[in-house]
């Protein structure tokens, strides 16, 4: 079983009755209705539900990359629809790190420029300084010995991984994940879960959207989207450890 001790009763993310539709022609699309939970600091939330029920449109809101067509969202307290532009890209850029299940990696670019990125736009950083930083986010998911390699030359679990030291490279508290595991196979997306369990020990916030349900036994909540609405919202005692179902896994299964 995986040990959380860092869960907290700080409470960073408030979602209260969002509603996000999008016009396309004459018709509207429902892709939120009346959503509202919370997340407490270190819990490790899975979302999922069947297309179009609306995870990536609640997880772009969560990240500040959407706005809600109504409701509140509440990060650290502070509701993000009264920020101003800047200080909503600047608190997005400190507090959050996204992974996408398509890594969204420059392409013909190294694996330390890549995870170098976010750090551009904090001037406090010397150019030194964020290769450093870059460096040690790599060590940190296991690509120490891919430093200089570039996209086109790693694997799909090896891309994955440049991608979560990039989401990591600032230390944000909150990690948004969109089918991070999505196009892996079956042994690297328990390795990239191994990452996540270890991030979540470490205290920070995760929230992890997929398509299979495996998954939300390796996490401590289980949140499930039907047409836009919350249907389901359970907690799990058991949280099984990806390193041992890594260590299980059949040597030829993929
Ligand atoms: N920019 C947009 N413009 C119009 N409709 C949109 C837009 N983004 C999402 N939608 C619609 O909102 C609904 C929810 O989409 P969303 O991408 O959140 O689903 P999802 O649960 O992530 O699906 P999937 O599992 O396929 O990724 C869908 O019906 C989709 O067509
Ligand atoms: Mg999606």
């Amino acid at each position: 079983m995986e040990k959380n001790n860092k869960q907290t009763d700080k409470t960073v993310i408030r979602l209260e009755c969002i509603t996000r539709n999008f016009v396309v022609g004459d018709e509207t699309v429902h892709a939120l209705r009346d959503v509202s939970f919370s997340i407490q600091e270190g819990e490790f939330v899975t979302i999922m539900g069947s297309s179009g029920s609306g995870k990536s449109t609640l997880l772009n809101t969560l990240g500040c990359l959407d706005t809600p067509t109504s409701g509140e969202y509440y990060l650290d307290g502070v509701s993000v629809r009264t920020m101003g532009k800047n200080s909503r890209a600047t608190l997005r850029n400190r507090k959050i790190g996204f992974v996408f299940q398509s890594y969204n990696l420059l392409p013909k670019t190294t694996a330390i420029e890549n995870v170098e990125l976010p750090l551009m736009y904090n001037p406090s950083y010397s150019s030194s300084a964020r290769k450093q930083k870059s460096i040690d986010s790599l060590v940190a998911v296991g690509l120490g010995d891919r430093l200089n390699h570039k996209s086109n030359q790693m694997s799909g679990g090896q891309m994955q991984r440049v991608a979560i030291a990039r989401a990591l490279v600032n230390d944000p508290a909150v990690i948004l994940a969109d089918e991070a595991t999505g196009n892996l196979d079956t042994r690297t997306s328990y390795e990239i879960l191994v990452l996540f369990q270890r991030l979540h020990v470490e205290g920070r916030t995760i929230i992890f959207v997929t398509h299979n349900p495996e998954i939300a036994h390796y996490s401590s909540r289980n949140i499930q989207l039907k047409d836009g609405r919350v249907v389901d919202d359970t907690r799990n005692e058991h949280v099984l450890s990806a390193t041992e179902a890594l260590a299980n896994l059949p040597v030829d299964e993929d």
